[in-house]
């Protein structure tokens, strides 16, 4: 197989390359694909030594030209940042000045990399459409990957949302329970960097009240929430809703200290210069400081699936609702565990939520309906009308000035009306 790694610069690249080169015996290249020459020599050479320490017999190449890139592909996978961390920055600072969360994918700065990324994953798509196989599936870790995926399957493309936050905590529940991480299955439910796992099944077993029971304080810390929230859900949310949950204090604590966009490009600053290095063949420790753990697994053991070699695997992925929520309109897009083949990703069959769940989603979902609209279309109004929908918004006069700042501070990027 080809695969071809749109964003193939970034430095987090050599965590998925890590993964190809341990568990991906079916790839024959992989290309990285990405505009920043510089970046791209560093990490290309460094991804070729990590392929030939593993002993894979692959092919690592690497080219700032995407169409050549992305031919005769069998499986894409699209990880870009448009505006890199300085963007970031932006989204995680801007929303404060109103009291709201600055986070990169989460409220008024998620809607911020909505509107700036859109467009620029709706043009590779294509070009990867018009020049990969026929059958090549997109496998989209751009954030935020909920909306993206949903832009792209309405373009009509073959494309899969990955995150790595199920597969976490499906590592995590698996050692807990000192069992094989595939024997994890979770029931695992929302939207993209809104999920819950509300089941942990191991033979059919749902484990997850002994974890609660065994591992409380531990799992709560992990998500960055008081231990009773956990208790009182019955369920363990995802850390991304410690900012629904714990909004406040999130803003209360981001005032006055550098954001995690500033810190990411103080460590990615020191991953070049470490990857520079002719004689390091293996992802460094400090690899570990970002959010991206296992996220090569995820997508390695996805693109298998897709390619019909492990049906029986299941995967948490972003997919068309259709009728699994059934609050939700079919055409929305949410992340659930599904296994996977040629055709596909198929969600396993999900129990109804509870109510405070359901509503949380439905409330976020048709936010991100209307901020995929004004992405794709522009204009004040509609960022605007999405930011008045956001949960974590909502007032008329903070959805009015965060306009104005969003705007301001995504001017250069932003779809005109
Ligand atoms: C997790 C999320 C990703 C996100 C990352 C941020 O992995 O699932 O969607 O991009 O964290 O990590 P960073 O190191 O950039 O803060
Ligand atoms: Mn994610």
């Amino acid at each position: 197989m080809k695969i071809a790694v749109v964003g193939g610069g970034s430095t987090y690249t050599p965590e998925l390359v890590d993964g190809f080169a341990r568990l991906g015996p079916m790839v024959s290249e992989l290309v990285l694909i990405d505009p920043a020459r510089e970046r791209l020599d560093v990490v290309g050479a460094f991804a070729a030594r990590i392929f030939r320490r593993h002993g894979h017999p692959g092919r690592v190449t690497w080219t700032t030209d995407l169409d050549a890139g992305v031919t005769d592909a069998d499986a894409a996978v699209i990880q870009l940042r448009v505006g890199g961390q300085a963007a970031r920055i932006s989204d995680e600072t801007f929303p404060l000045d109103c009291g709201c969360v600055g986070q990169e994918t989460t409220g008024a700065g998620g809607l911020g990399k909505a509107l700036r990324t859109v467009p620029v994953v709706l043009d590779v798509a294509a070009r990867i459409r018009a020049r990969a196989r026929p059958d090549a599936w997109i496998v989209d870790f751009t954030n935020p990957v909920g909306i993206v995926t949903r832009a792209l399957l309405d373009e009509g493309h073959r494309a899969v949302g990955l995150c790595n936050v199920a597969i976490g905590f499906q590592r995590r529940f698996a050692r807990m329970l000192e069992v094989d991480p595939a024997a994890v299955v979770l029931d695992h439910v929302g939207l993209n960097h809104l999920t819950w796992e509300r089941a942990a099944y191991v033979d059919g077993v749902d484990r997850l009240p002994e974890l609660l029971a065994a591992h409380l304080p531990e799992l709560a810390e992990e998500v960055d929430l008081p231990a009773a929230v956990l208790s009182a859900l019955g369920n363990v949310p995802s850390y991304y809703l410690s900012y629904f949950y714990a909004h406040d204090r999130h803003v209360r604590q981001a005032r006055g200290v550098p954001t995690r966009g500033q810190r990411v490009a103080e460590i990615e600053a020191t991953l070049m210069e470490m990857y520079r290095d002719p004689d390091l063949d293996e992802k460094p420790a400090l690899l570990g400081e970002r959010g991206g753990a296992y996220y090569s697994e995820a997508a390695v053991g996805l693109i298998a699936a897709l390619a019909g070699r492990d049906p029986d695997g299941v995967h948490s992925v972003n997919v068309r609702n259709n009728g699994t929520l059934p609050f939700l309109p079919d055409r929305a897009v949410i992340e659930v565990s599904a296994r996977a083949g040629r055709s596909g990703p198929v969600p396993l069959p999900v129990t109804p939520l509870a109510p405070d769940l359901a509503g949380l989603v439905a409330h976020v979902s048709g936010y991100e309906e209307l901020a995929l609209d004004a992405a794709l279309r522009g204009g004040e109004h509609r960022v605007y009308r999405a930011l008045l929908a956001h949960p974590l918004i909502g007032q008329h006069e903070d959805a009015e000035a965060l306009t104005g700042k969003l705007l301001a501070a995504g001017a250069q990027h932003l779809a005109r009306a």
